[in-house]
């Protein structure tokens, strides 16, 4: 069975961004893969951070693989920094790849941009750790948003040059995205949605949250009194009800927008009950989870110890290959 290999950083109440974009797919692919889903605390830590916060962080993001359906009996579901290969394989791989490569990623740069003070040698690597988060489990298969692609595409390109140097150790992982692989804020379109952009649609957000966000989203600029046709292509409400609405809703707000037959507000009152009945489940699951949070601790420690199994095989083999073990 092939294997799928996909991380999230504790650092914040997930969004439908991370739903869409990421998680819905991670749900799916248990059903027939081998599936191995991290909570990436180490790099989690190369941005500030509370130390203070990050043990509730990683427990709430537990709680939310668990609550959108990811099935400890079929998939592995631990923290990296319980398994200490993760660490390793970074520094050793490490030492195969160049330095302007890593200068070069997108996500490296805005981080960056965005705390000028906090740029420290962790940040840069962070692609290598990835890397061999997924090259440990020998992962063929990575659902992730499309944010990570360039990630990705690093982490094919280390694993073609260590297969060249040392001998052939690792497949090439492909990224697979979802239908929805970028979804954009609700304040600022063009950019996407974030943990840090408080705006974002959380999935525990109650269905009143949900509204409050939603009615003060931005939609097409055109459309500026309620008299005003606007195009469904160039708002970000109706590419949200693509993702939550029927074909029946999506057909009456397009054609509702485009002929001024509906104002947005009725166009976002749709959207908020799609959202809150889709996210239903999650909130109700994570409720339950909340009140028997040493259930996830087990289900923590037993994933750590999966993972370890196979990781730490891995590591025996590429320190063999490059002549460290004798
Ligand atoms: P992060 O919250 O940055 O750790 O991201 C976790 C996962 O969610 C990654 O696979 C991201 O690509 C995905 N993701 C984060 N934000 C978005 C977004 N706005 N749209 C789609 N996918 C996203
Ligand atoms: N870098 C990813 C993000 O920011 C999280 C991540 C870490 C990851 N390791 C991974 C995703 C391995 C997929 C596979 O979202």
């Amino acid at each position: 069975m092939k294997r799928v290999f996909s991380g999230m950083r504790p650092s914040g109440q997930l969004h439908i961004g991370n739903y869409l974009g990421a998680l819905k797919n991670w749900v799916e692919l248990q059903k027939k893969y081998d599936c191995f889903f991290c909570i990436v605390d180490y790099h989690a830590i190369t941005t500030p951070f509370k130390p203070a916060e990050m043990k509730r962080n990683i427990l709430e993001l537990a709680k939310s693989y668990l609550a959108s359906g990811i099935d400890p009996k079929k998939s592995v579901i631990f923290i990296q920094s319980d398994v200490s290969e993760h660490a390793e394989l970074t520094w050793i791989l490490n030492t195969i790849t160049p330095i302007g490569e890593l200068k070069r990623m997108t996500q490296f740069k805005e981080k960056s941009k965005q705390y000028p003070g906090y740029i420290n040698i962790a940040l840069l690597d962070y692609p290598v750790l990835m890397a061999a988060d997924i090259l440990l489990y020998k992962a063929e298969i990575v659902p992730v948003g499309e944010d990570q692609l360039q990630h990705l595409e690093l982490t094919r390109t280390i694993a073609r040059r260590f297969n060249k140097i040392f001998g052939q150790t690792f497949p090439e992982p492909k990224a697979i995205l979802t239908k929805a692989p970028r979804v954009m804020s609700l304040t600022d379109p063009t950019k996407k949605m974030s943990k840090t952009d408080g705006e974002g649609i959380a999935l525990i957000d109650s269905k009143e949250t949900i509204w409050k966000k939603l009615s003060t989203a931005v939609t097409d600029p055109a459309r500026i009194k309620r008299t005003d046709p606007g195009e469904p292509k160039k708002c970000n409400i109706y590419t949200l009800h693509q993702s939550f609405s029927s074909k029946e809703e999506l057909d009456y707000v397009a054609d509702g927008c485009r002929k001024a037959k509906i104002g947005c507000l009725e166009c976002k009152k749709i959207l908020a009950e799609n959202i809150a009945k889709e996210l239903a489940p999650f909130r109700k699951k994570y409720t339950e989870l909340s009140k028997n949070e040493d259930l996830v601790y087990k289900i923590l420690v037993d994933g750590a110890k999966r993972a370890k199994k196979i990781a730490s095989q891995t590591l025996i083999e590429v320190k063999r290959k490059i002549g460290l073990l004798i």
